[in-house]
């Protein structure tokens, strides 16, 4: 029966060609390491976020007289909705982690250099989509928390001169953090972000298929070069299979991505979830100590150090801008970034100053 319907696929669509073209036949560099693997564990992280999110649409009002017991009803009363809601909550920040990794590794591989510019800039998108993500996400369960983080992060913009007032009414769709603004904040979370969202996601596996996937400047076979002066595929007959050896190694990585989340599901359940979290949202008390999510904490305490708010946001948006052409600015051949001490110096120093900022943001 099984050989039968198999039969009928091959027939009218070639399946075994489609098979051997893509998967058995199609091959990678032999010296490609475990975080090239990165990617695809983002798409897993993000298509077990839209299957979770979901189940937690059925259950979810998005109103503020309602939203917050909906999801106390979703944790308490809905059979696994806990189960849910954690996998989604946990699953976000974890999704920003694996995005920042891929991100940091595809910069370290020096994998944007020509011709690969354009999936640089596709991904960045995504990066800052991702992000827009979690931000309209954290209103949505309408606590203490969702609001005065909220109301945080929105406010950044005021530091613009005549712009700025403006642009925080945008986002807010009022003046204060309101009803409006879950709205606005539920309709980008569930509709266009996630279609953006596929959309850019689509053109990225694209451009990766077709370019092919470009050689690790680390190990065997690193330092050759490939002259691009017009397009061709480019490929590597001697290269190890991509089913079932690269296959295995991706699928190593979604179970280290998995144990990880369950991890924290089971024995730190609260890690991302302070207790804030669980007193509904009120516009009339400000809790004691507010601050935003952890990945936004580094941006807002840059905001408190320098004394102009203006020339902070300048200088986050001028580095936003750097980080997003980076490929058009890197002019150096050399692609291993061992060999290049004054990139690599930067590279390290700007990790240590966001990671510093971020703890000291915390405390
Ligand atoms: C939701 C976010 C993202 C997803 C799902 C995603 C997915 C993928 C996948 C599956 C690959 C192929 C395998 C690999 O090299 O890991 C890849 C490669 C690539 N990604 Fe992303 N990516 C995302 C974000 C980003 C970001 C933020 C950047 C950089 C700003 C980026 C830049 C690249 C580049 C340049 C490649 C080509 C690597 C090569 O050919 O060696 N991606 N991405």
């Amino acid at each position: 029966m099984l050989k039968a319907i198999k039969n009928w696929i091959e027939v009218r669509i070639g399946l075994d060609e489609l098979v051997r073209d893509q998967l058995t036949e199609y091959r990678i560099p032999r010296n490609i390491n475990l975080f090239y693997s990165l990617g695809t564990v983002a798409i897993a992280a993000f298509s077990i976020q839209v299957l979770t999110g979901i189940v937690l649409l059925v259950y979810y009002v998005p109103h503020p007289d309602h939203a917050f017991k909906s999801v106390q009803g979703i944790m308490m009363d809905v059979p696994y909705g806990w189960l849910f809601r954690q996998v989604h909550a946990v699953g976000s920040n974890l999704l920003v982690i694996v995005v920042a990794l891929h991100m940091l590794s595809v910069f370290f591989m020096k994998s944007y250099a020509k011709p690969r510019e354009m999936t640089w800039l596709v991904g960045f998108a995504m990066l800052l989509l991702t992000l827009t993500f979690c931000l309209s996400g954290y209103l949505l369960p309408w606590s203490q928390l969702s609001y005065w983080a909220t109301t945080i992060v929105t406010n950044m913009p005021t530091a613009f001169p005549y712009i700025g007032d403006y642009l925080t009414e945008f986002q807010r769709g009022s003046s204060q953090v309101s009803g409006a603004t879950l709205g606005r904040f539920f309709a980008l979370h569930v509709m266009l972000l996630p279609a953006l969202l596929v959309m850019l996601l689509g053109i990225h596996l694209f451009l990766i298929r077709r370019i092919g996937i470009s050689r690790p400047p680390f190990g065997p076979g690193g330092q050759e070069r490939v002259e691009w002066t017009q397009f061709h595929h480019e490929s590597y007959p001697d290269g190890m299979p991509f089913y079932p050896h690269y296959i295995a190694k991706e699928v190593f990585m979604i179970m280290v991505y998995l144990s990880a989340m369950f991890f924290i599901i089971a024995f730190l359940p609260t890690l991302f979830s302070p207790a804030d979290a669980n007193i509904p949202a009120d516009p009339f008390k400000t809790p004691a100590h507010i601050k935003p999510e952890w990945y936004f904490l580094a941006p807002y305490q840059m905001l408190r150090v320098i004394p102009s708010k203006f020339l902070g946001i300048t200088l986050q948006m001028i580095a936003i801008t750097v980080l997003f052409f980076w490929p058009f600015l890197d002019r150096k051949e050399e692609r291993n970034i061992l060999k290049r001490p004054v990139l690599l110096g930067g590279f390290i120093g700007a990790l240590l100053v966001w990671i510093g900022l971020t703890i000291w943001g915390n405390f």
